[in-house]
Parts: C-alpha cells; structure tokens; sequence
C-alpha cells in the first residue's frame, strides 16, 4: 500500500501531538522534519526518531522525500510557505489560524487549486467524534431552536517569552484559542454570523489577552465566545436551544474524562457515551483520504475562510468600538 510521506515544516512545539497520530495511521509515515538550523533539525530528528532532516524549510520543498508538509510555525508564516510547498507539488495540513488576513487565505486556496494538490486546516477538534455528536443534536432537533452557544477557551502561559505575545507573528488570544469558539459557532449555526462586536483587554505585550465577542446570526440566535490568556486553562461550550440544552467539558481538547451532557426541557440530564479517539489522528486521517482518494476534506477552505473573516471581524470591531455587519 502507497504510504504518505509526512514532512515537518518546523520542530514546533505542536508537533508533539501530530507525530504520534502520523504514526498511528495507517497510510501515513513520518519521513522527514525541517528547521532553521541543521543542528536544531538534526537533534529534534534525534528525539523523535526521524529519518531524514534538512537544515531549512526550503531545502525539504525542493526535495522528494516527502508528500505532504504539516506547517506548525508562527502565524504570520503559514500563508507564505503553505503557498510556497503548494508551488513545490507538496500537499498542505497547514495550523490554525490558517493566515491572518482574506487576502492571503484567498490567495492560498487559489494555489492548491492551480496546483490541484491538497490544501486543509488543522483544526483536529473538528475531527473528533464528539463534534459530531454534537453536530447530530443540533440536526436531529433534539435541542429545538437553539438561540445561544456559550464557548470559552482560556490558557495561561508558564513564561511570557512565546509567539502568541508577538504582535507581528499574529499573536493574540482570538487569533490562538478564541478561533476555537468562533469556529465552533461557525459550524453549529452552519455560517457566519450577520454582525459581531468584540471587546478586547491588550496586555503589555501588545496583543488582545482577553478577548469577548458576540455574534449575531439570522432570526436572532447568538454567539458569547471568549477567550484569555490571563485566567486558568479551562475549555467549555453549551449549545441552548428551545428544548433542552447540551453542554461539553472538553469541546476543543476532548480527551479521557471529557463530558457532555444533554439536558431536556423536561426530564433527567442525559450523560452522553462519547467515543474516545486520539484527538489529532482525524486530521491526519483526513489528509490520506483527500490525498489517496480523492475524498473532499472533511473541513472545507470556504468554511476556514470564514474563520478568518469572522476573527477579522471581531479584531475590527474590537478596535472601532463598533459593530461590524457581515452584509
Ligand atoms: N491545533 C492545535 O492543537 C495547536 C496547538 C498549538 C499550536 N497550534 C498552532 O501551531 C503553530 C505553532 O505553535 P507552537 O506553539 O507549536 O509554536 P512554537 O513551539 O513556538 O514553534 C514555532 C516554530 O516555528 C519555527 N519558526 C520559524 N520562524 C520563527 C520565528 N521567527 N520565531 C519563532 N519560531 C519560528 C521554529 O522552528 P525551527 O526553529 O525548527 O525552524 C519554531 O519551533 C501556531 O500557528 C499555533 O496556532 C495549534
């Protein structure tokens, strides 16, 4: 069976959690990692028992060692070397924020088109099967009309010397967890809202480090997502519709003792059987079947477009002090 080789466009701390569900799959194999420096490279290859390296990320481009690049740098790197890989006939898993303005996500959905090679987002939550549990409440109308989703996802750093404090790296907490919420809400109301406002706390460092913003879509439903730096890790969502409400513990970072429970208009709280999958390997398995099979990409680029307009949104809104429409 024809195995896709994984290339890794940096030794990103992320790369921890993607490593192993490369390694899980079952047509994927890690063939190579990418760094600045061939000594960074070479020990980070060492660590991680890989077998090929290249002292920058251009040299593992222009190489045929490898298939598919998963890009893990700073945010304001991932427009620029997701097109310049797509241009080197290399398939693209590239992180979230996928870039951080329209222009340049419009420009590097054009290039995988061009190129006819395979763009996605690495938004692993999305992949998990508790999203789509989540996805057949809503569908199924279990929940009725829902007219409010409540999302947070906060953090708090152990040192301050990090690349989500960069302002010119895209730093900030909407652009690293808030997309969480906001993407969320995306996929639960099926859209992007008709208007938002945000409100934003920037921190010494010069970026937002507490983020609000509401989100107003059609017929009224809304949006409260939040997101901090400043106050303890602790993810949460709760989709509140006219029947009952369902509520995750864990919606982004589903893991062992995540939670979700539906609870009726009427009736006994529903403790929901989650299945348990490693939360990165869906992302990954995804890539070989869009690859491999020629199958869409579970999350669409129009739908990651929207994240991105929708982050875009609430920064602008935040900095106006008004609301932003969508129409
Ligand atoms: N989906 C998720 O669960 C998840 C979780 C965490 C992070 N992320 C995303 O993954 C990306 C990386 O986050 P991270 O926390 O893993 O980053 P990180 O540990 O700070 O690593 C970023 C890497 O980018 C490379 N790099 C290139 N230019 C750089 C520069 N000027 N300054 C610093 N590093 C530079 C470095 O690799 P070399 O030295 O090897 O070149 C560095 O190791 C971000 O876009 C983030 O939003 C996603």
């Amino acid at each position: 069976m024809t195995k896709i080789r994984w290339g890794l466009l940096s030794t990103a701390n992320i790369n921890r959690r993607v490593i192993p569900a490369i390694r899980q799959s079952t047509r994927g194999v890690l063939a190579a990692v990418a760094s600045r420096s061939q000594e960074s490279a070479d020990s980070y290859a060492q660590h991680w028992d890989i077998p090929q390296t290249f002292a920058s990320y251009e040299a593992m481009l222009t190489s045929d060692a490898v298939d598919v690049v998963y890009i893990s740098l700073p945010n304001h790197l991932h427009a620029e070397w997701a097109v310049r890989a797509l241009r080197a006939g290399k398939h693209v898993l590239c992180e979230k924020p996928f870039a951080l303005t329209l222009a340049d996500v419009d420009h590097m959905i054009a290039t995988a088109q061009e190129t006819g090679l395979v763009l996605a987002e690495a938004f692993m939550y999305r992949h998990h099967p508790q999203m789509k549990l989540a996805g057949e409440f809503v569908k199924n109308g279990r929940l009725g009309d829902i007219t409010l989703i409540q999302s947070v996802f906060n953090f708090q750093f152990k040192t301050r010397d990090n690349i989500r404090l960069v302002p010119e790296f895209g730093g900030g907490c909407l652009w690293d967890v808030g997309i969480y919420p906001v993407s969320f809400a995306q996929y639960i109301m099926e859209g992007v809202p008709e208007h938002v406002f945000g409100s934003q706390w920037v921190g010494n460092s010069g970026v937002d480090e507490f983020f609000a913003g509401q989100l107003v879509y059609s017929h009224g439903r809304m949006a409260h997502i939040s997101a901090s730096f400043v106050t303890p890790y602790h993810t949460r969502s709760v989709i509140i519709g006219t029947r009952g409400r369902l509520r995750m513990s864990r919606p982004f970072t589903a893991v062992e003792d995540t939670e979700m429970v539906f609870f009726p208009a009427d009736g006994e709280p529903e403790y929901v059987d989650v299945p348990e999958a490693p939360l990165y390997l869906g992302e990954i398995e995804d890539m070989h079947s869009a690859i491999l099979d020629g199958t869409p990409p579970y999350l669409t680029l129009a739908e990651t477009r929207d994240h991105v307009r929708t982050v875009l949104a609430l920064y602008e809104s935040a900095s106006s002090g008004k609301v932003v429409s969508f129409t």
